[in-house]
């Protein structure tokens, strides 16, 4: 195990377990709609091409990158688009796949942008669900699972853009924050 991990919260098995549930869930659900998967950068690329392996129907996947403005302009809740899609979402079927959701403001501000944009229907769905951090009114359509306000790591999600390699979800040890 990666040393500057204090615990395991999501083991690979455990993962492998959620993805294949969700993915069932979002099979049904989306039989005969080519659905556009949009994987939002870079958090959730590792969840994303897992959870597509575990659908055995048609879809189509793009990437979106966006980042939310730090703590400095929380009160603006402005999201930046970095790298938009490739697809329009013109009349499709959008599901939006997240790492975390916490604020909830990129989300909002992925689903307005995507109605507005006509698409035929936008749903979410992500790994993990912050409750606790919610400062916008947004819900998942379909969550892996629920997590305390405790900073993760892994699967995906990084730490100053390490860890995001690690094949499980865990918490880092307090002095790797105090380092920096
Ligand atoms: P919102 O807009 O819902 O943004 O506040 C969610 C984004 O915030 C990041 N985030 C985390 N990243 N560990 C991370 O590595 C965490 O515990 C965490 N909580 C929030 C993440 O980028 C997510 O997409
Ligand atoms: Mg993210």
């Amino acid at each position: 195990m990666n040393p500057d991990i204090l615990k395991v919260l999501y083991s690979q098995d455990d993962i492998k377990q959620i993805n294949q549930r969700l993915a069932a869930e979002i099979q049904a659900d989306y039989a005969g709609k080519n659905p556009l998967v949009v994987c939002i950068l870079k958090g959730a690329i590792l969840f994303m091409t897992d959870l597509v392996r575990d659908i055995d129907d048609y879809l189509e996947i793009d990437f979106m990158d966006v980042s939310s403005y730090g703590d400095a302009t929380v009160s603006s809740g402005e999201v930046k688009i970095i790298k938009d899609l490739d697809t329009s979402v013109n009349q499709r079927d959008v599901l939006i796949v997240e790492d975390i959701v916490d604020t909830g403001r990129t989300l909002k501000f992925l689903m307005d942008m995507f109605k507005t944009r006509n698409a035929n229907s936008v749903k979410i769905c992500t790994l993990m669900d912050k409750p606790d951090g919610r400062v916008v009114d947004v819900k998942a359509d379909y969550v892996g699972t629920t997590v305390p306000n405790e900073f993760v790591v892994g699967y995906g999600l990084d730490y100053a853009e390490r860890y995001r390699n690690l094949p499980y979800i865990g918490v880092l040890k307090p002095e790797i924050y105090a380092d920096k």
